[in-house]
Parts: structure tokens; C-alpha cells; sequence
């Protein structure tokens, strides 16, 4: 045998009997496991202090605590910082028989005290590298504050911007989204789950959830198998590829069954065919819902159909720990589907380094050093600046000048230190975000002055968290704002969503800057044109207005705790923008759902946009492409792209292509560009997207660099779930295009064969 067989063989052996191990310690704990404290491993409770979802059954804390210490919980939620971790873990491994350690989950959706641009701002850079950075730094932050287990990446693709949740995924594309998913998990797992800087990741909701009919949050879904197959699960297997350790299911009912109880998705699917050996827990409530959805006739019955469904562990239904016995006794479920929940369970705290030490996540020294610390300060102002997008730039408005300017900050969120936290930021500090003004003001050389035109108010909407909300009665800040742009040489409008605007239950009807701000953009445009609007929003807004009466606009999202920062030294030409749009932006609402890989269908017109007649797929009144495209984004620099060239114009199955462009920077900055490579397979035995994003490149170039940018086409990328309900290449024509968005038009056709 050679050394390098040997050595493979060895690791091989080592993995086996490193499993073997694992297996069986799992199996002599369940072993010693009486039916009830199996169940309690099942069962997900709630903390005692943050709540993200309506609380059930008043949230009896008492019976939360007598549940711990008689080991009938597995898993707290909503837990976090070490002293608190450490008191209730005590309790588990103290006072309960076993001592089995609970598992801490939490909603690490953008970072943890150090908020991290919103995900789907983070999409917008297309940079892997500093997506999985933003994820494994937070990890640690949140590791060593208790945590070990997160309900994170939300890989839900989404094409509806009025449903609020689009900010906590990748946007609209699964190819995107796979990539950025496999990030993320890379990002909180790390090599090594029992290291403690690292965490269990979950991918969610599993399956379907963005596709909430009229964007409305857990209202109904109904799609057929190849969207299913061809556009909502990739991301999802590209997750189990990457090693994640959980999944969470969805709210949704999909195609009239509930996801929760969903046994093709769950167990056929997801445990079956994709090999998946970690654990599925439940949405907040989700089996518990299943009765107000009319699924289940009563609680018990919900808790029958989740078992078998495939849903391993209840969050906050206290269903299994309640009626799971008595469904075991009357044989509707059996002691196997148990088992096999417990046993994915116990599996991943073992990893986690639990059983060898409950505290491990536990550690105030670390939890006081890393918090916070440069380290994650740094990482977050360089991918906040990576997720700027520049919308618009007429007249090279920006950059701006350093010197020898008077500049006018106006708008409600331009000295706001709240809304660029974004929604989903349980542990951050209120108003611990550098405002854009403190961005300004940290550059010296402008004079700036400000003013919020439309007013900020304080709601506690729910008794949940206190929001600043942008007022909807009050124009009275307007005149101020006029005055202060007529004196001003360039007013920097900072506009949009207030911080939690979007997220969960977020969904929104109109998709225009909400309030006044509509008012207040277009009084100041008419006494001072120098305009930069710079946006702030956790969903794509409808900004027709402004695209044509604004010369330049910024789309900044929600950037997180250094967002102010990133904002000015993106405007004053520190950092050149690179990122491109993850979502479409809709001209109106009626042209939602919108996304640039849309089927072609019978009546397609020409080029989308004929006006000429009445019998095809088109609005009387509204054009049929976005606002700004999938994959848009400018910068201040330009570029020229040289005609597509193809290796060949024929490619047998199992070989490969080569298509190429080359790239020039035409104009006086350095700048990278996104340059993105489409394919299209015009017709096939079901029918497929007008285009579809296969890969992509960001590159550097300096004032007059040109530089080859190569794409290589492989069978694989030409695959799709087909007529045949198989994951094939079918034969035939396929066009290409390399660009620098996805309404690029010239293309070059190769037959595969
Ligand atoms: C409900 C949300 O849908 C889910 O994404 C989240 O992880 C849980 N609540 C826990 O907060």
C-alpha cells in the first residue's frame, strides 16, 4: 500500500471508529434514558427573559423550572450571557437525574452585541470570505456569552419584497444563496464544533416560507415541484453540504400540509435522500399552530403529525413534552421516532463538547475580552462597506469633496443610532450605531449641519422591544429642513425604514419611503438639486421618484453597529462601492413577486417590453422589468466589458467550455466589479428561467487595467430538476452571458450533446 492509501485509509478508520464512539455513547445514554426524560430532550423552552414570539401558555416560568431540574427540557432559547447560561445549566446538569446539559439557542441573525450589516445587505457584497468572517465572528462573540446553538442562516429564497423576513436571507437567487449559505454554516461551525468560539448552526425554514402568498408573513404556500426543487431547496442542501448540524422548519403550510409535519420534506427528503443526521426542531409554536391552520383537530393530534412528520424537537408548543406519552401508550407513534429525535439530539450536544464540560460556553474572563472587541469592530466596518450599493451617480455628485464644504445632513434617520441596527438584534444596546452624522463628523474638513425633517417617535408596539419609529402625523420639521438645504452646497438626504420596519410580522403593502419623507425629499429637491440620497432599509423600496429627479442614490440598508462610518467613507470616495443588488427593485408593488430568473411563458413580447400590442404577458400601465436588477450595482469608477468569447460553440456531456471576457477600467478610480455569468437553457422538458446566475468573479483593476475574466461551463452547472422529476442536463441548446448584471443582453449559444 502506498503512504499516501495508507494515510487516507488511517484517517478513514480513525473517522469510522470517532463515529463509532460517538454513536456509542449516544446509545449508552439512551439507554439509561427513562421514556420522560427522553421526551424532556425534546422539548424547547423559552428563557425568562427575551421573548421572540408570542408566549403560549402565559409563559408559566414555574413550570419551566420544575421541568429543568426533573430533566424534561433539552433546549432553552432566548437564554444568554454567561450568567445567566451558567444558572440555568446548572440546574439541568445539578438537580436533574442525568445531568444531560441543555443546549442554548438564539437568534444570531447579524451578530450579537456587535451587529453585522442585515443578511441580506451582507448578500449585497458577494464576498464569501467576509460573509463567513461577519458569521464566525459573531459566533465567537455569542460563544462565549453562553451561546451555542443558532437559528441561523435563514436561507430562504425571496422574490416579494413586502414580506419583511427578505432581510434576514441571501435575496433572490439560489445560486447566490447557496454559496452564501455554505458560508454562513462554515462561518459558525468552524472545523471544530467542540472548539469554544464556534456553534451549531440551523438552516431555516425549512421549506418554502419566503414564498408567503401576497408577501404577507405565515400566510399560505403553494408551489409546484420545480420551483420547489429547482429554486427553494438548493440553498437548503448546499447547507447539509456544508456540514450544518440542525434545521429549522417553517410556519407555512406548503401545497395544504404544514411544513412542520411535512414527512416528504422532512424525513423522505431532508433525513432520506440528502443523508442529513442532525436534528429538525420546530418553529416557535409551529406544531401548535397546526390546529389554527386545520390540520390537526387538537394539540394532541398536532403532536402526533410533527413526530411523524420528522420535527425532532418543539420550540415553545410544550406539545411533545405534554402528549407524547399517552400517543406512545395509544400506539398512534411509536418508541423508534423517539429514539431516533433523542439520538440526533444528544449527537450534536456531544459534539458541542457538552457532556465532556456543560460550561464550556461559559467563560466570564472571554466573555468580557471579545465582546466587542477591535476585532470585531473591524470586520463589521469592512463588510458594511462591501454591502453598499451605488444606485445612481449622475454627474459624479460623489464622491464627495473632504474640504471647503458646507454639507446638510437631513432626514429622520440621518442622526439615528437605532434604526441602523436593523431588526433582529436582541442582544445589541439601543442606539449603539454610529449615525451617519458621527460618521460625517468624523471627517473634519465640511462644515455639517443637520436636520431631521420628519420626526422620530418612541413606540413599544406588542410589549415587546422599544422601537424609534418615523412619525407619520407630524410634518412640522419640513420648513427647518428647506431653510438648512438652501444654505448647504450638497444635502445628504438620509432616508427609508426605520429599524424595525422589516424582519418578522413586518410585512408592509406599500413599498414607498414611509411617512412624510416622500414630501420632505421632494420640497428639499426643489430649493437645492445637489442631492445624495443615502437609503436605509431592510427590504427593496420602490424609489422611481428619486431615480429620476436625484442624481445620486445610495442604498445602504440596514449596515449595523458601524454603519455610519461605512456610510461616509463610502461617500467621501475612502472606499469605491462595490456591492450589487441581491433582490430586484420593484417599480410598483403590483409587479410583485419580481425576479430577474423568471420563465419566458407563451407571450413573452420583445425583449419583455413591447408596448406595441395587448395580447401578451405585460401590465397596461406599468413596464415589466425592475426599477434596478438582480445583480446591479455601479460604481465610481466604469468599466467596459469586450465581447463574450466561447472555447466552442459544441460541449459533450462531461467536458467543459471556457467563455471569457475581458474587463477594463475605463475610468479615474480604482473599483472592483461583481462580473456575473448567466446561463440559459431556452428549451428543455419542463421550462426553465430566461436566465440563471452560474458563477461569478469580483475584480480589482486599476485606471486603464484590463484583465481576462474566465468562466468554466461544466455539465453540472447545466442540471436541473426535470419533467422526469430527475436532477439532469438535457441535451440541446444553451445560451451565455457574462455581464454586470442580469439584464445583460449579448449572448453566445453552445449545443450540448
Ligand atoms: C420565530 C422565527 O420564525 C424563527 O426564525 C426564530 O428563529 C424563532 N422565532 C426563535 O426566535
Amino acid at each position: 500500500m502506498n503512504t499516501t492509501r495508507f494515510v487516507f485509509c488511517l484517517l478513514i478508520t480513525l473517522t469510522t471508529s470517532a463515529q463509532q464512539t460517538l454513536d456509542q455513547k449516544v446509545e449508552a445514554l439512551l439507554s439509561k434514558m427513562t421514556l420522560q426524560e427522553k421526551i424532556g430532550q425534546m422539548n424547547q423552552y423559552n428563557g425568562f427573559w427575551n421573548f421572540t414570539g408570542p408566549s403560549p401558555d402565559g409563559g408559566d416560568q414555574k413550570i419551566k423550572y420544575d421541568h429543568l431540574a426533573n430533566g424534561l427540557v433539552g433546549s432553552m432559547l432566548n437564554v444568554r450571557g454567561v450568567k445567566e447560561v451558567r444558572a440555568v445549566q446548572k440546574i439541568a446538569v445539578e438537580k436533574s437525574r442525568l445531568g444531560i446539559p441543555l443546549i442554548f439557542g438564539f437568534d444570531l441573525i447579524h451578530g450579537y452585541q456587535s451587529v453585522f450589516p442585515i443578511p441580506l445587505a451582507e448578500a449585497a457584497s458577494w464576498d464569501l470570505e467576509a460573509i463567513q468572517r461577519s458569521a464566525s465572528l459573531s459566533a465567537k462573540e455569542a460563544a462565549v456569552a453562553g451561546i451555542n446553538w443558532t437559528f441561523a442562516p435563514m436561507v430562504d429564497v425571496t422574490r416579494d419584497a413586502r414580506w419583511g423576513r427578505v432581510m434576514e436571507g441571501a435575496g433572490e437567487d439560489p445560486y447566490l444563496g447557496s454559496l452564501i449559505a455554505a458560508a454562513r454554516v462554515d462561518g459558525f461551525q468552524g472545523d471544530d464544533l467542540a472548539s469554544p468560539f464556534t456553534i451549531a448552526a440551523s438552516a431555516k425554514h425549512f421549506a418554502a416560507y419566503g414564498f408567503a402568498e401576497a408577501g404577507r408573513d405565515y400566510n399560505t404556500v403553494d408551489i409546484g415541484l420545480n420551483t420547489l426543487h429547482n429554486i427553494v431547496l438548493p440553498p437548503f442542501k448546499a447547507a447539509v453540504d456544508a456540514g450544518i448540524k440542525t434545521f429549522m422548519n417553517s410556519f407555512n403550510d406548503l401545497n395544504g400540509i404544514p411544513a412542520t409535519a411535512d414527512a416528504y420534506l422532512q424525513r423522505d427528503l431532508l433525513k432520506g435522500e440528502w443523508g442529513f443526521d442532525g436534528f429538525v426542531v420546530s418553529d416557535w409554536g409551529s406544531i401548535r399552530e397546526m390546529v389554527d391552520h386545520g390540520y390537526a383537530k387538537d394539540r394532541k393530534q398536532a403532536g402526533e403529525m410533527s413526530v411523524l412528520g420528522g420535527s425532532d424537537m418543539d420550540m415553545e408548543s410544550s406539545i411533545y413534552v405534554n402528549e407524547l406519552e399517552a400517543l406512545l401508550e395509544e400506539k398512534k407513534i411509536n418508541i423508534a421516532h423517539i429514539d431516533d429525535a433523542v439520538k440526533r439530539i444528544l449527537k450534536v450536544k456531544f459534539e458541542l463538547g457538552l457532556f465532556d464540560d456543560p460550561y464550556l460556553y461559559c467563560n466570564e474572563e472571554l466573555e468580557k475580552q471579545i465582546t466587542g472587541s477591535q476585532e470585531l469592530v473591524q470586520a463589521n466596518l469592512d463588510v458594511a462597506k462591501k454591502s453598499i450599493v451605488l444606485l445612481k451617480n449622475e454627474n459624479t455628485i460623489l464622491p464627495l469633496k473632504k474640504e471647503g464644504q458646507k454639507i446638510g445632513l437631513i432626514g429622520p434617520l440621518a442622526a439615528d443610532k437605532n434604526s441602523p441596527l436593523g431588526n433582529w438584534r436582541i442582544a445589541a444596546v439601543n442606539n449603539s450605531a454610529v449615525s451617519v452624522l458621527e460618521g460625517f463628523q468624523s471627517y473634519k474638513g465640511n462644515k455639517i449641519s443637520h436636520a431631521q425633517g420628519v420626526k422620530l417617535v418612541n413606540k413599544v408596539p406588542d410589549g415587546f422591544h422599544e422601537e424609534v419609529q418615523i412619525n407619520t402625523t407630524d410634518k412640522t420639521g419640513i420648513e427647518e429642513a428647506i431653510a438648512l438645504a438652501k444654505e448647504v452646497d450638497v444635502v445628504v438626504m438620509v432616508l427609508g425604514e426605520y429599524g424595525f420596519q422589516s424582519g418578522e410580522g413586518r410585512s408592509r403593502a406599500f413599498l414607498n419611503l414611509p411617512g412624510f419623507q416622500q414630501e420632505l425629499l421632494e420640497k428639499v429637491a426643489e430649493v437645492n438639486p445637489n442631492i445624495v440620497l443615502v437609503v436605509m432599509n431592510g427590504r427593496p423600496l420602490i424609489l422611481n421618484w428619486a431615480s429620476e429627479n436625484i442624481p445620486a442614490i445610495v442604498e445602504a440598508w440596514h449596515l449595523g453597529s458601524q454603519s455610519g462610518h461605512a456610510i461616509a467613507q463610502v461617500l467621501y470616495g475612502d472606499y469605491n462601492p462595490s456591492g450589487k443588488l441581491p433582490m430586484s427593485f420593484p417599480r410598483s408593488v403590483g409587479q410583485l413577486p419580481i425576479y430577474y430568473n423568471h420563465k419566458s411563458t407563451g407571450r413573452p413580447g420583445a425583449d419583455g417590453e413591447d408596448m406595441g400590442s395587448v395580447f401578451w404577458s405585460h401590465y397596461g400601465d406599468e413596464k415589466n422589468s425592475p426599477l434596478y436588477p438582480f445583480g446591479y450595482g455601479l460604481s465610481y469608477t466604469q468599466f467596459e466589458y469586450s465581447p463574450l468569447q466561447l472555447s466552442d460553440d459544441i460541449m459533450d456531456k462531461g467536458g467543459s467550455l471556457k467563455a471569457s471576457i475581458k474587463l477594463k477600467n475605463t475610468g479615474k478610480f480604482k473599483g472592483k466589479e461583481v462580473v456575473q455569468f448567466y446561463i440559459q437553457d431556452p428549451y428543455a422538458s419542463a421550462t426553465r428561467p430566461v436566465k440563471e446566475l452560474k458563477g461569478f468573479q469580483m475584480v480589482e483593476l486599476n485606471p486603464g487595467e484590463t484583465k481576462e475574466v474566465s468562466f468554466r461551463i461544466t455539465e453540472e452547472q447545466l442540471k436541473f430538476y426535470n419533467a422526469r422529476q430527475k436532477w439532469e442536463a438535457e441535451s440541446g441548446t444553451f445560451y451565455v452571458f457574462i455581464g454586470s448584471n442580469s439584464a445583460v443582453k449579448e449572448k453566445k449559444a453552445f449545443e450540448l450533446r
